[in-house]
């Protein structure tokens, strides 16, 4: 039922995570946002994290802890190449339609690819936060 894609990426995850971005930045700098979410029809849980240059809201790195099927695995590794180096508004143009297409995903594994979107609308919301309260804190 799995792509080429899907197997590949979540095979390459299995043997060399790191190279994969798999880990967390430490979640007190305040450079980095988090997006955490979860698949109440499966379970799966999602962590996303965007380390971001506040000079020009631009995501400089990403890391990921997915628990979950090979198609969000693969999905999480597709984020990662999707968002880095993006600023944080063209990060929002990033759909979950743009992940499976790229993955090949079957239509009973699509809610895979919505559980990366929403991993990235909450870590910009964190972002976004973040930011807020920096504004309201100088
Ligand atoms: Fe749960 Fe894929 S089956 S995210």
């Amino acid at each position: 039922m799995y792509s080429k894609k899907v197997v590949e990426r979540f095979q390459g995850v299995l043997n060399s995570p790191k190279q994969f971005s798999v880990g967390r930045f430490d979640p007190k700098d305040p450079t980095v946002a988090t997006g955490m979410t979860g698949a109440p029809a499966c379970g799966d849980v999602m962590k996303l994290q965007l380390k971001i240059d506040p000079d020009n809201n631009r995501i400089v790195d990403v890391k990921f802890k997915t628990y979950g099927c090979g198609s969000a695995i693969a999905s999480s590794t597709m984020f990662v190449e999707m968002l880095k180096g993006k600023t944080i508004e063209e990060a929002k143009l990033i759909k979950d339609k743009d992940i499976a297409d790229a993955l090949q995903l079957p239509p009973i594994k699509l809610h895979c690819s919505v559980l990366a979107e929403d991993s990235i609308s909450k870590a910009i919301e964190d972002w976004e936060n973040k930011c807020g309260n920096n504004l309201t804190n100088s």
